[in-house]
């Protein structure tokens, strides 16, 4: 049995949580070995409990197999004494679950080029994984600080190190994804200016040499990163950075699927003995306070996060694609309904519902070949400005006939549990 613990933390995490919540019901009913558990974290802690975090929750989150974590940040910490919020408990949990691993997949989706900022023709094609650095680095490089002196001047440091172990440990991972891929790995440094860079370079290049003679690596300084990605993002295969270039190069790469609102991460820690590893999966897109509450948040990314907590900590890679391929198949068709519902031609409901459609429609007992009743069409939109919108809503009737989009999904499920699915979730 997998433990998986929920914490849905602040602003639309509490939204987009319960979707997650759904879908993964719908693999528990077909047999998967998950238990779910919910614990507060963030602001909805401190007004249950008048802490942030309890001890209980540290306690279940050390015990847990995977973390399917919401997002974290709100205007309401303003109002928390500064002791409390002293601790970044997400940084805190990176850092003691040792999570050095982050994975940030990107592709320009089916339906979403218009979201982009960029054009379709340079979009086409890309597909790339971001392997990100996550346990070192400026973010925990001590010493660190900021010392005032009492005229008011003052200085403040951070230390970018990193040694030959953490260089290794991440430089393996991008190697062996990339032989899962494409085979190429682009390793993202500033080797020009810093010595840890020199350092990290050389030590990839080691281990390139030594245990992956068959993957193809290649640099890049990582100001002219932040440029190829907008020029040619379908350039890269798998991306290997530290952990502060990996976090501003995953934002940048993020307009290639039009919204931050798509995109999933997973956070990865050490193999044990068994294989497993300690695991945090997590939207990238952040609590978007802008739009929290309003039933407007995007669940996309955290719902391709609980698909890569089934690819690598259930590893049941058949039904991460199955998911993935779900979230596809509403995007596309989706969109494909967009405009009349843009231009006002459609009511529209305000909610996202219809993302569940495809996994409760298809229940158990109704899983060999049954179509949902209710005919529904999909409207989403992306919202160029506030880039964590992507509002998908059910008309229904409004058509007064069943729309492809909705017979296609169930279709896919459908299609799905007649090729064995079934069978091997129960085997
Ligand atoms: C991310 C976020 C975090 C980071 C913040 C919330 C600490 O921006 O995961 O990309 O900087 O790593
Ligand atoms: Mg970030």
């Amino acid at each position: 049995m997998y433990r998986l613990l929920i914490l849905a933390g602040d602003g639309i995490g509490a939204e987009i949580m319960p979707e997650v919540q759904q879908v993964a019901h719908w693999f528990i009913a077909r047999g998967l070995p998950i238990s779910l558990q919910e614990e507060p974290f963030g602001i909805a802690a401190w007004k249950a409990h008048g802490t942030l975090m309890r001890a209980q929750t540290w306690q279940q989150i050390m015990q847990a197999d995977a973390i399917l974590f919401g997002a974290i940040g709100s205007p309401e910490y303003e109002a928390i004494p500064a002791h409390e919020k002293q601790q970044d408990y997400l940084l805190k949990m990176r850092r003691e679950l040792g999570l050095y691993t982050n994975l940030r997949w990107i592709r320009a989706l089916p339906g979403l080029e218009d979201a982009s900022s960029l054009r379709p023709e340079v979009l086409a094609g890309t597909d790339m994984l971001i392997v990100r650095e996550l346990t070192g680095g400026l973010y925990f490089g001590e010493p660190r600080g900021i010392e005032r002196a009492p005229d008011g001047s003052g200085r403040a440091f951070n230390t970018l190190v990193y040694s030959s172990e953490e260089v290794q440990r991440i430089a393996r991972e991008a190697f062996a994804l990339a032989r899962t891929r494409r085979g190429r790995v682009c390793n993202v440094d500033k080797s020009n200016v810093l010595e840890t860079f020199q350092f990290w370079r050389e030590t990839v290049i080691e281990l390139q040499q030594r245990e992956f003679p068959e993957i193809e690596l290649s640099h890049q300084y990582v100001d002219n990163c932040a440029m190829q990605l907008v020029r040619r993002p379908a350039q890269f295969d798998v991306i290997l950075t530290e952990n502060l270039f990996g976090d501003i190069l995953s934002d940048c790469a993020a307009m290639v699927a039009g919204s931050l609102g798509m995109l999933p991460s997973a956070s990865l820690g050490r193999r044990d003995a068994q294989g497993r590893r300690r695991a945090l999966y997590e939207p990238i897109h952040g609590s978007a306070p802008d739009i929290a509450g309003r039933g407007l948040a995007n669940p996309c990314g955290a719902i391709l996060s609980f698909a890569l907590c089934l690819r690598y900590t259930l590893q049941r890679p058949d039904e991460a694609a199955l998911l993935e391929g779900a979230v596809s198949a509403v995007i596309a068709s989706g969109l494909a309904m967009s405009r009349p519902a843009i231009s006002g031609a459609l009511p529209w409901t305000g909610s996202y519902s219809a993302l569940r459609l495809p996994f409760l429609s298809a229940a158990p007992s109704e899983a060999e070949g049954s179509m949902p009743s209710e005919p529904v069409s999909i409207a989403a939109q992306s919202d160029r400005i506030s880039p964590n919108r992507l509002s998908v809503t059910t008309t229904s009737n409004c058509l007064g006939v069943r729309t492809s989009c909705m017979a296609q999904l169930s279709a896919y499920i459908w299609a799905s549990s007649i090729l064995g699915y079934s069978a091997s979730c129960s085997a």
